[in-house]
C-alpha cells in the first residue's frame, strides 16, 4: 500500500488522487505555548508515503511549520516506513542558499541535513528561492530534492481564464527574470525584469529600470513569494496606461495584509493558502513525482 499522509486539505487530497495513493489524515495538535504534536495513525505500514504538509497565510508560522514537518517524519520513521518523500509546497529557508557575510547560518543546508538525518529521501517543493542551487537534486548527500514550477499552472490559468491582452510579463527584480520568461512563453507576449539592490544589513530595497510602450497591454508582474508587498507595489509603479495589470506569485505570504494593491487583479498558487489561492499545485507536483 501506498499512501498521502497530510494534512487534511485540499493540496494533500488531491496530491493522492493524481497518484491514486489512499489518502491518511495527520492531525496536527497546537499547544498554546506553540508546541506542536503531529498525530499520525497506521493500520499498516505503507510501503511508501509522501507526507505533505501546508500552511497557511492566516496563520503563518514558518518555524512551527518545519517543526512540524520534523517531527511528522520522525513520527514516520519511527513507525517503521522506509520511504517517505516530503512535499514541502513552500520551503522554509530558501532565501539563506548560501552563506551571504561570515558566521551566518546556512540555513537551507541545515533544513535538507535534517531531514536527511531522519531518513526522508526526497523533498518536493514548489518554485523555490534556492538560485544558487536551482535543482538541488545533489543539494546534501543522501536526499534529494524537485524544484516544481509554480509558474507553469498559474501561467496556464491566466491563459485560460483572462482572454489576455498582448500580454506583457514583467519581473520585479533580476532574480524574476527567468519567471518572466517561462510564463511569457506560455502565455505569449515578451517579457522583461526589473532590478532592485538591496542593503543586506538594513534590508532596505530600491528597484530600477524603466517599463513604456504599455498602452492597452496586459501587463503580468510575477514573482515567486510576496511577503511584505513591497517588492511588487513597486514594480507596479514603474507601469503606466496599462490595459489591465495582473500579479501572479507562486506562494501568497501576505505578511502585512492582503489589501495593498489596488487596480491589479492578485493570483496566487495554494502552496500557502490565501485569498487568493486560486491556483492548484498538487498536478503539477503529482508530475514531478512520477518523473523519478
Ligand atoms: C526576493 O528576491 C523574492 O524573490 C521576492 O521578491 C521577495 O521575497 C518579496 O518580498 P516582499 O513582498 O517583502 O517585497
Amino acid at each position: 500500500m501506498k499512501a498521502v499522509v497530510g494534512s487534511p486539505c485540499a493540496l494533500s487530497k488531491n496530491l493522492a488522487s493524481h497518484l491514486g495513493y489512499e489518502f491518511i489524515p495527520m492531525d496536527v495538535r497546537a499547544f498554546p505555548d506553540g508546541e506542536v504534536n503531529p498525530r499520525i495513525v497506521l493500520e499498516e505500514i505503507p510501503e511508501e508515503v509522501v507526507l505533505v504538509n501546508t500552511i497557511t497565510q492566516s496563520d503563518f508560522n514558518v518555524n512551527r511549520y518545519l517543526v512540524e514537518c520534523l517531527f511528522a517524519a520522525k513520527n514516520l520513521a519511527d513507525a517503521g516506513v522506509d520511504d517517505v518523500k516530503l512535499v514541502m509546497p513552500y520551503l522554509p529557508y530558501a532565501r539563506q542558499d548560501a552563506v551571504f557575510r561570515p558566521g551566518e547560518s546556512y540555513s537551507s543546508r541545515y533544513v535538507f541535513e535534517l531531514f536527511a538525518s531522519l531518513g526522508v529521501k526526497w523533498i518536493f517543493a514548489v518554485t523555490t528561492h534556492m538560485h544558487r542551487h536551482e535543482t538541488f537534486l545533489s543539494f546534501v548527500p543522501g536526499i534529494k530534492g524537485y524544484n516544481v514550477s509554480g509558474f507553469v499552472p498559474l501561467a496556464h490559468y491566466l491563459k485560460d481564464n483572462f482572454n489576455l491582452h498582448n500580454p506583457f510579463v514583467l519581473g520585479p527584480d533580476g532574480e524574476a527574470g527567468k519567471w518572466a520568461s517561462e510564463v511569457a512563453e506560455i502565455v505569449g507576449g515578451e517579457s522583461y525584469s526589473l532590478m532592485k539592490k538591496r542593503d543586506r544589513t538594513t534590508g532596505a530595497t530600491e528597484t530600477f529600470g524603466d517599463v513604456t510602450v504599455l498602452e492597452g497591454r496586459d501587463v503580468i508582474i510575477v514573482d515567486d513569494v510576496i511577503s511584505t508587498g513591497g517588492t511588487v507595489v513597486a514594480a507596479t509603479r514603474k507601469i503606466e496606461k496599462a490595459h489591465r495589470i495582473f500579479v501572479a506569485v507562486v506562494h501568497g505570504l501576505f505578511m502585512k495584509g492582503t489589501d495593498m494593491l489596488s487596480g491589479a487583479t492578485m493570483v496566487t498558487t495554494n502552496t500557502v493558502e490565501n485569498p487568493f489561492s486560486r491556483v492548484d499545485v498538487s498536478a503539477a507536483i503529482a508530475h514531478a513525482m512520477k518523473q523519478v
